[in-house]
């Protein structure tokens, strides 16, 4: 497909190409529907940018709640059933009182044709008991249910459920009176109507609906970003979609993060960007990625929408989105998005500023090893002083520190801390960094040297340091050098040498250390920080030439699916692809991949070279622009410059002699990432 690679993209091109044919047959707006009773005038369409607070109340801070689409799509599992048992799962696990309030259902839940009256009806496979029961048993819970339907024709489903284009006023009265609080608007098969008028619109449907029945209703804005709502409808809903649609994996998360975070200054309360709904839970990520996830999202204080099933999420889950440390940071009344502060090479400092004056800050590290991400307290904007209250909200303690805010972060980890300044600073203990040189990547039966350090960030002095490094059961951990200090001064840190031996005969993959420093602040108050790392046990490549398509690797991230062996990218699903081809010619070996990626490899520091045939893949349209990149440890080794549709596949060879990774990077060439699949054909590594 042409643009952006989602699902909705398919069906919006296709939308398109019926809208083309449309406009020729029918002459104007409104469309001639069954029932329709649109307005004969065309609304004034709002230009304003960010607006303040509204008058109306409606999402002063970022909806709440739950949505069946992430976890169940259309499936048959999504029905009534479920619905009230998340309503009851919201007071029963204390969801509702963490500030979790909406049960919104997505798509699919009605019949796919109206009633002889042109009045949508529920399916009574999935709702027996209609909408309206369904919204009581909500509301004597002190929740609030949400629908979903379509500007268009249809809605986004295949099977062709009704959209509300030429019905908005009585699809709207419709919603109020079954007792529905929230609509979630989307925008398939939409005619090629204006979107501003479309959504203006309902816009005026819900606030008539409201006004005759005193039921306000959320309005939630799904056209994905295409048409910029962020610069016309803040008086229009009270949230919109910046981009496509989320999938449950890391690539998809980080792209939609990516897209959402310039937009910070157009949110604010009543009005924000919705990043698309969570996927905490739902398996395609780690734990360590889901905390980013919500994390990241609490800081661009998105909706937060639940999109697990949490009839059958596990404890972690329940941790995850009933931390209400974090929820805070997401509602907090200021209302502020947080900003991007620096993201040098995946270290991201993402800054929130809050009611009281504190900053809410995300040291979050993009890379697939551990980072140190520093910020400091005058970088935040808080005013000078001699010690600020630092607050880890992910491990729940409190620390002070003297102005240095870092850490040590796990691949894919977020550390979330809260910094204010105030004067309860010096009745908490000194902050200390744990860091890491070297050694997490080692081969089996081969010792691995690394080096740690607890750094005191505080004023005062860290008393009774000691530090240890545990790993699996059977490995071998030795300090080479002293695990205590006695006392560690602002700024001075206690390094440790140590070697860390996995069993001959471990098998390739990831297995958790965990460094752990303890110590006493002066009132002799006992204080601890604990940094997980991963040791990666990996296999030294083969001597000769391989093929890197059938080599082990060490991670691999992309932009849409996953990275594929000896094919193209294809689309979303796993093995999926089609011969590699570049200009014409196809290639047996390679990668296929798509912006944004990288894929590593463990070359131990025994190979000499890297070659490759790189090109965008002709199994998209004319809109691929991409640069492939080849990266020795921390040094880019090879580029190719920018490369699109038009250009053939281009030689680039890499010295990586030395080398403990090899990393391959396809990047969008700055325009984001339509149609951007990459393809490594031919790519050989020498050792
Ligand atoms: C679109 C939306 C999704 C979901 C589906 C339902 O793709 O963006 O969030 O509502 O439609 O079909």
């Amino acid at each position: 497909m042409r643009h952006l690679p989602t699902r909705t993209t398919r069906r919006r091109a296709a939308g398109a190409l019926v809208a083309g044919l449309l406009a020729a047959l029918v002459p104007a707006w409104p469309l001639p529907a069954a029932g329709a009773e649109a307005p004969a005038a065309v609304p004034a369409v709002p230009t304003a940018a960010a607006a303040p607070a509204p008058a109306d109340g409606l999402a002063l801070t970022p909806p709440m709640g739950f949505n069946n689409w992430n976890s169940t799509h259309c499936r048959a599992e999504f029905d009534e059933e479920m619905v009230r048992g998340i309503a009851d799962l919201f007071v029963d696990k204390g969801l509702k009182d963490a500030g979790y309030e909406y049960v919104n259902l997505d798509d699919c839940w009605a019949l796919p044709a109206r009633d002889a009256n042109g009045q949508l009806v529920p399916d009574p496979a999935r709702f027996p008991d209609g909408i309206e029961a369904v919204a009581d048993y909500v509301h004597a819970r002190g929740l609030k249910l949400g629908i979903y339907t379509s500007a268009g024709t249809k809605t986004c489903n295949d099977a062709g459920f009704p959209g509300a284009l030429g019905h908005e006023y009585s699809d709207a009265r419709q919603f109020a009176d079954w007792g529905v609080d929230y609509l979630k608007y989307d925008n398939c098969n939409n005619q090629g109507v204006d979107a501003q008028l479309r959504y203006t619109t309902m816009r005026d449907a819900l606030e008539a609906a409201s006004a005759t029945t005193g039921r306000p209703i959320v309005y939630s804005i799904c056209e994905w970003g295409e048409n910029k709502p962020w610069e016309w409808a803040a008086d229009v809903g009270q949230l919109w979609r910046t981009t496509g649609d989320i999938s449950d994996d890391w690539g998809s998360m980080l792209s939609i993060m990516k897209q959402n975070l310039p937009l910070a200054r157009y949110a604010g309360p009543g009005h924000w960007n919705d990043p698309d709904m969570l996927e905490v839970g739902n398996g395609g990520m780690t734990d360590t990625e889901y905390r980013t996830h919500f994390s990241m999202w609490s800081v661009m204080a998105a909706p937060l929408l639940i999109g697990s099933d949490l009839r059958t999420a596990s404890d972690e889950t329940f941790d995850i989105l009933g931390n209400e440390e974090v929820v805070a940071v997401d509602q907090d009344p200021l209302g502020k998005q947080g900003t991007v502060l620096s993201s040098e090479e995946g270290r991201w400092v993402v800054a929130k500023e809050m009611a009281d004056g504190s900053r809410a800050v995300a040291l979050f590290n993009e890379t697939s090893s551990p980072r140190r991400i520093a910020t400091s307290a005058k970088a935040l904007g808080l005013p000078e002083a001699d010690g600020y209250t630092l607050r880890d909200l992910w491990r729940h303690k409190s620390y002070h520190t003297a102005g240095t805010v870092s850490a040590t972060v796990p691949a894919h980890g977020t550390v979330l801390v809260r910094v204010s300044a105030d004067d309860r600073w010096a009745g908490n203990p000194p902050a200390v960094e744990l860091g890491l040189d070297g050694g997490t990547l080692l081969e089996a039966g081969r010792p691995s040297a690394l080096t740690t350090s607890v750094t005191d960030l505080g004023r005062t002095p860290a008393k009774h340091v000691s530090v240890s490094l545990t790993g699996p059961g059977g490995w071998t951990v030795r300090a080479t050098s002293p695990t205590g200090a006695n006392t560690l001064p602002t700024g001075r840190a206690l390094r440790t040498g140590w070697t860390v031996t996995a069993p001959a005969g471990t098998p390739p993959g990831a297995y958790g250390l965990t460094l752990r420093a303890e110590y006493r602040s002066v009132s002799g108050a006992r204080a601890e920080n604990v940094l997980p790392l991963t040791a990666t046990v990996a296999v030294a490549p083969p001597a000769g030439t391989s093929a890197l398509g059938d080599l082990p690797r060490l991670s691999a991230t992309n932009g849409w699916g996953p990275v594929e062996r000896n094919t193209s990218n294809g689309e979303a699903a796993a093995g999926d692809g089609a011969p590699l081809t570049v200009g014409g010619v196809v290639y047996a070996t390679g990668l296929g991949v798509h912006a944004h990626s990288a894929v590593e490899f463990y070359t131990g520091g025994a190979c000499g070279t890297v070659t490759a045939q790189v090109g965008v893949d002709d199994e998209e349209g004319a809109d691929g622009s991409v640069v492939f990149e080849i990266w020795a440890d921390g040094t880019k080794a090879a580029s190719s410059g920018v490369l699109t549709n038009a250009d053939a596949a281009r030689a680039l060879s890499a010295d990586v002699g030395g080398a403990q990774v090899v990393r391959l990077v396809v990047t969008d060439a700055g325009d984001g990432i339509t149609s951007d699949h990459g393809d490594w054909a031919d790519a050989r590594l020498t050792c």
